[in-house]
């Protein structure tokens, strides 16, 4: 059954909000955005507003750990929520960070230590309330080191062993943990534009991954699907080749 309530960690994401979009149509009538205070977060929640929600917002800053508890339990204290989706994550520059650990650092707590931190305290109140769904976000970054982006992929590397971990602790609790991958997402296609590369996706498409993930209580979701055989095979490509390969998805 879809959810009828849902906490988007990361209020802006764009990932985030076509899933948002997508469940209101289906049967979600209220949503949380968890997020920095801005005004793209206020303008996220009149569109969602807009297509019939109740939405709140709840300010949530990932690197702000200490609060975590405090800022995501007023949620729960208002009632269940049925789906949490960690949403949240920073790609970072990766030639400007690999000369700036400090920038590097900021990328690791925002999508790995945040992570953590935020994933347990939800884990704990879904946990609390006896069944619910923790849907992480993760990426096909994650999978294996890459010259082009070694820093954001460790830190969704460490996330995702995480929540796969995480899953496994609440198996038979009622509580569903999902790790969805995306490949490269792209914004919706305007005409005029090239062809997207190959195993590109979109919001869009992740949002109904999610759903059809939630429907089947799948524990792992690739998008698009084939990803998954693709990053299976890269797997075992010897390092020396796999450095030379123009494009690991
Ligand atoms: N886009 C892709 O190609 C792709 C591919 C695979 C996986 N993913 C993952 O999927 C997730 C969603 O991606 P997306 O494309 O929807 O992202 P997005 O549109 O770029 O949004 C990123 C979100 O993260 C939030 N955020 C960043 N730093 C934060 C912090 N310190 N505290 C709280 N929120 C913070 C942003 O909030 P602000 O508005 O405050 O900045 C925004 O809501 C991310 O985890 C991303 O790594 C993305």
């Amino acid at each position: 059954m879809p959810p009828q309530s849902l906490l988007l960690l990361g209020g802006t994401s764009a990932i985030g909000l076509a899933t948002a979009r997508r469940l209101i149509a289906r049967r979600t009538r209220t949503v949380w955005l968890a997020g920095r205070p801005s005004p793209e977060l206020d303008a996220a929640a009149a569109s969602l507003r807009a297509l019939g929600a109740g939405v709140r917002v709840v300010p949530f800053d990932a690197l702000d750990t200490d609060v975590h508890a405090e800022r995501l339990g007023r949620v729960f204290a208002e009632g269940d929520v049925d789906l949490v989706l960690l949403a949240f994550g920073v790609l970072g520059d990766q030639a400007r960070d690999e000369s700036d650990p400090a920038a590097a650092v900021r990328v690791a707590q925002t999508n790995y230590t945040g992570g953590v931190s935020a994933a347990l305290v939800c884990a704990g109140a879904l946990q609390a309330q006896g069944h619910g769904s923790l849907v992480v976000l993760s990426s096909v970054a994650g999978e294996r080191g890459r010259r082009a982006d070694f820093i954001y992929g460790s830190s969704k590397a460490g996330l995702d062993v995480f929540a796969q971990g995480l899953g496994d602790a609440l198996h038979g609790t009622g509580v569903h943990v999902m790790v969805v991958r995306p490949g490269a997402v792209r914004a919706a296609r305007t005409a005029g534009r090239p062809e997207p590369a190959p195993l590109s996706t979109t919001p869009e498409a992740v949002a109904g991954a999610i759903e059809l993930g939630l429907r089947r209580r799948s524990e792992t979701v690739w998008v698009p699907a084939p990803l998954r055989l693709v990053a299976s095979a890269l797997r075992h490509v010897p390092r020396p080749l796999h450095r030379r390969l123009p494009v690991a998805p």
